[in-house]
């Protein structure tokens, strides 16, 4: 959550553009407000904006402001609301610093700078750091100096660039908690993210916890927490670390629907199994958060029938605080897309302090990540960058991983994996039939999606990515739930969408849906040929391809995801930016 970037020019060019460039790149990470500082011959100048990065653009065309050095932030709120005061950079008379992150002991910082007569003009954490910097230059330290004096006075999470006015060819930078990588090649940059910095470099250093830095024209130095100088490995820039933006499509998010079939192709090809990767195990323990928790819900089903290991799910952000018992030779498995949520992280951190007995493995689409360093073993989901806040390809990538895992002993199903990709492009065919019914979706306050056995976990799904992206209120409901409650939810308008493929469920689930229709005018199926033929006109009927239905967990999520992108579009809101949201959350 917020996204950073720094850039130093290697031959004095204006570098507000690229940094432009690299904000685009991290809007993702938030869009609450955006903004720049550059030193120029003047000093510092500091241009901000609230709300998305366009009206940073729109202002700089109308004020521009040039340096050869200079940092930048896209905001996703934490401390203090979306407005122009509270957006970063946070400038003092000497020094512009962004942050991502929350700083903890802000308040007894504040506090003691107050007293000490220094002014706030933010409601932020991170206007302090900031401030306490200027103390110490105002004290007499150098950059340097104030800057490593500061880093021992805060306490909590952040990556952190700042640019002195008394040194104006360094951006110094450090990292506990959010990422923050370092580029070398054209100019030298930094940003949250490899694909901020890509452009233009080949080669990056991903930097640690407690690591701090000092970029120049001339390169990188990086110390540890003690201040000594440390050697951190240039990793090369490949393709898949790069976000190739949006080609033909008007939108990310449908975009990475579409680019489904091929990233559960290079997942399965991928991801093999170690032979005696579960010998020693006795159970599982699947940790992760949103979208990726529901993939984990999926992957219970799977392990428990076909490995028959008991498996647990939990949320991430609830696991550590309710003193959970790890049982010894537990194998947990975090799924993550973007390796950085810090619920799950802590969670992770959680199980190492513990017990240590537990295998950490990961599911994760992005390797270098904080999670994918700190697990024992990773599975990497082959989606390539994922840009729209909804999760799409990653999921299905996820469950393609877990597919695999939970099948490893069972060579008919891994056959039957193979089918998979053909079966998600035959689904993506139904494109325009989900056009025409998302007339019947978007006028909607609610919509309930109902689901049983593997597929409940996508009834939930599906109505998370309506709901986050469309903003109407959806839920997800095992099927032979509803009768214990939320039928009570079921009228002539509220749309009931029923996941309902042949096979062993059907006869339950059919009467599950005669119940509703009894109650309800709005009943949509997405089922398959053989089960199409139960159902009559008086429901509206979505025909997928014929699939193992084991497999049906992967390919029923794609028209749910289709769902959610077409009503959204239909209602005019913005589809990859939804409000409130920030793809990566960094912060607890
Ligand atoms: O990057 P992660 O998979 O760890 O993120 C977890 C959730 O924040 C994420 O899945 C979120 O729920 C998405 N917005 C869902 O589309």
């Amino acid at each position: 959550m917020c996204g950073i970037v720094g850039i130093v020019s290697k031959d004095n060019s204006n570098v507000v553009c690229d940094i432009i460039n690299g904000l685009e790149k991290l809007e993702y990470r938030g869009y609450d407000s955006a903004g720049l500082a550059v030193i120029d011959s003047t000093g510092l100048r500091r241009l901000r904006a609230v709300g998305k990065l366009e009206n940073l653009v729109n202002k700089l065309k109308i004020n521009p402001i040039y340096g050869t050095i200079g940092i930048g932030h896209t905001r996703w709120a934490t401390h203090g609301k979306a407005t122009e005061e509270n957006a970063h950079p946070m400038v003092t008379k000497d020094v512009a610093l962004v942050h991502n992150g929350i700083i903890e002991n802000y308040k007894e910082l504040k506090a003691d700078l107050s007293q000490k007569g220094y002014e706030f003009t933010s409601q932020t954490d991170s206007e302090v750091v900031a401030v306490y910097l200027q103390m110490e230059l105002d004290n007499g330290l150098r950059p340097r100096e104030a800057f490593r004096k500061m880093l021992q006075a805060v306490r909590g999470t952040y990556a952190f660039l700042a640019i002195f006015k008394a040194q104006p060819d360094i951006i110094f930078c450090a990292r506990n908690k959010s990422p923050i990588a370092v580029g070398f090649g054209k100019y030298m940059s930094i940003g949250s993210d490899v694909g901020s910095i890509s452009a233009n470099c080949s080669e990056i250093v991903y930097m640690d916890d407690g690591d701090y830095a000092e970029v120049t024209k001339d390169g990188a130095k990086f110390f540890d927490n003690g201040f000594s100088t440390i050697d951190k490995p240039r990793v090369a820039v490949t393709d898949d670390l790069v976000n190739l933006g949006k080609g033909e499509y008007s939108h990310y998010m449908i975009k990475e629907i579409m680019e489904q079939p091929s990233a559960i192709r290079k997942t399965l090809l991928g991801n093999e199994v170690p032979k005696e990767f579960f010998d020693k195990i006795s159970r599982i323990l699947i940790l992760a958060c949103g979208t990726s928790y529901h993939a984990g819900l999926v992957g219970k089903y799977w392990f428990e029938k076909y490995l028959k290991l008991p498996t647990h799910v939990e949320i991430a952000s609830e696991y550590r605080y309710r003193s959970p018992v790890i049982e010894d030779n537990t194998l947990v498995l975090v799924i993550t897309q973007s390796g950085e949520t810090i619920d799950t992280l802590e969670a992770m951190e959680y199980v190492r302090k513990n017990n240590n007995t537990c295998c950490l493995a990961a599911i994760s689409n992005v390797l270098n990540s904080a999670i994918s360093r700190s697990a024992d073993f990773v599975f990497h989901t082959e989606a390539g960058v994922e840009v729209g806040v909804a999760s799409t390809k990653a999921f299905t990538a996820q469950l393609t991983v877990l597919a695999k895992l939970a099948f490893c002993k069972n060579p008919e199903l891994l056959n039957q994996l193979q089918n998979l990709p053909m079966a998600c492009e035959s689904s993506l065919l139904l494109k325009e039939d989900i056009d025409k019914l998302s007339c019947r979706i978007k006028d909607c306050a609610n919509a309930i999606y109902l689901g049983r056995d593997n597929l409940y976990p996508i009834a939930l799904e599906g109505a998370l990515k309506l709901k986050e992206v469309s903003y109407i209120h959806a839920e997800g409901f095992a099927a032979g739930e509803m009768k214990h409650g939320p039928i009570a939810l079921i009228d002539d308008v509220v749309p009931v969408i029923c996941l309902c493929p042949s096979g062993s469920m059907f006869d339950k689930m059919f009467s599950n849906i005669q119940v509703a229709q009894a109650r309800g005018k709005n009943i949509i199926v997405f089922t398959d040929s053989m089960g199409g033929k139960s159902f009559d006109e008086s429901v509206e009927k979505i025909v997928l391809p014929s699939i193992n239905q084991e497999l049906c967990p992967i390919l029923y999520s794609i028209p749910l995801q289709l769902l959610a992108y077409t009503v959204t579009v239909l209602k005019g809101e913005d589809v990859d930016k939804p409000r409130n949201l920030a793809k990566s959350v960094t912060v607890e």
